[in-house]
């Protein structure tokens, strides 16, 4: 089976080492590896974030795992040639529409949380991300309104299709769980919104044993800090899924410890942490690597039928925490590599 191994910018590389290292250690030669430069690396090497080799070897492969992409000296291209082009690139090209999330605390990080150690501990939710459409993919632009003023615009729509792919996944994750579904929109202001909450509710009429609920994305907002474990799966759009998300992984320690993995209709998926390329700590040796370790045994488990390979993964990265290991935003001091070096222990 053949691995896409996309490191991209900042911590990207440093924290796919780590993930490499692991998944030798636990599929050795079941696996092979291609890698290929994405987002400001790309653009740097080769004038392009998403290099059109880039993009055969991703649909080549059996999955990708992915770092990630973004670079402050590139903020000043034309947006088609920024290094987060990469990474909407391959969702759309490759049709990755529904972004898993999961947020779950190892109860070794109670202390980490933002939350109360008791609120923490009840943190156990998925969120079903749509990632192919949205604002991201809307018209935008730049214009000059008659009056000579600066204008942006960035167009919100999503069809009813594009809607109802995946709050199927939602239920059906749902129903894989705990059988409990919030569906999070702002069904209040945004007519995309109210076509999404119409969507679900057709939908539910398929789905009786689920316990189907709906919340305003202000009010999610608040109830993930108030009260995590009132949640079991969250579906909701691109735009509200990327910054609940974020908020999500603070509750379960630290951005670093999240995974994510985007699939398609057929279980292909690209796989990466939910974090961005931290420039403010890039090169380093401080990034925590558990987040894209963890995304790894999401690829074992989801797309490569290698569930038991998976498990032994999060059961190892269980057991480093417990050992102690902690990287700085988890208030410790051990390095981006030791913690890998932890985890190989563990396994
Ligand atoms: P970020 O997630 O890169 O960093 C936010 C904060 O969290 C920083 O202080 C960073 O040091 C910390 N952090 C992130 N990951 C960490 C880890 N593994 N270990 C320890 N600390 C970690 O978000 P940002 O600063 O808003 O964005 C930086 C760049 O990354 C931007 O160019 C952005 O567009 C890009 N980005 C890319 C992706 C992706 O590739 N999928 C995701 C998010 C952001
Ligand atoms: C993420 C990131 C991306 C997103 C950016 C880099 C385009 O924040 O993967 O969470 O908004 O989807
Ligand atoms: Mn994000």
């Amino acid at each position: 089976m053949l691995i896409a191994l996309f490191p991209g910018d900042g911590i990207g590389p440093e924290v796919v080492t780590q993930a490499r290292r692991v998944l030798d250690v636990v599929c050795g030669d079941a696996l092979s590896y291609e890698e290929a430069p994405v987002g400001g690396a790309a653009y740097k090497a080769e004038g392009h974030p998403l290099p059109p080799a880039t993009l055969d070897l991703a649909k080549r492969a059996d999955a990708i795992l992915f770092g990630a992409v973004g670079d402050p000296d590139c903020d000043a291209l034309e947006r088609h040639l920024r290094p987060e082009q990469a990474i909407l690139g391959l969702r759309k090209e490759l049709t990755l529409f529904a972004n898993l999330r999961p947020a779950k605390l190892f109860p070794e990080l109670a202390d980490a949380s933002a939350l109360r150690p008791e609120v923490a501990k009840a943190i156990d939710l998925v969120i079903v991300r749509e990632t192919n459409g949205d604002v991201y993919f809307g018209e935008k632009g730049m214009r000059t309104t008659p009056g000579g003023r600066r204008q942006g615009y960035d167009v919100m729509s999503y069809d009813e299709d594009e809607v109802a792919r995946i709050a199927r996944v939602g239920f059906e994750t749902a129903k894989a769980r705990r059988g409990k579904l919030c569906s999070v929109d702002k069904a209040n202001v945004l007519e995309t919104s109210q076509l999404w909450r119409d969507v679900v509710i057709e939908m539910s009429a398929e789905y009786p044993e689920i316990e189907l609920s709906h919340m305003y994305v202000d009010n999610a907002a608040m109830q993930l800090v108030r009260n995590p474990g009132q949640f079991d799966v969250i579906v909701t759009g691109n735009l509200f899924g990327d910054i609940l998300s974020d908020q999500a992984s603070m509750c379960a320690g630290s951005i670093g410890m999240l995974p994510s993995a985007t699939l398609d209709a057929e279980q292909k998926g690209l796989y990466e942490p939910i974090h961005g390329s931290a420039p403010d700590i890039a090169g380093q040796g401080k990034a925590n690597p558990l987040a894209t370790i963890l995304s790894a045994a999401m690829m074992l488990r989801y797309s490569l039928g290698k569930a038991a390979e998976a498990d032994r993964i999060e059961a190892a990265v269980a057991k480093a925490l417990a050992a102690g290991h902690r990287t700085a935003d988890l208030g410790g001091s051990v390095a981006t590599a030791q913690m890998g070096d932890a985890v190989l222990a563990a396994l």
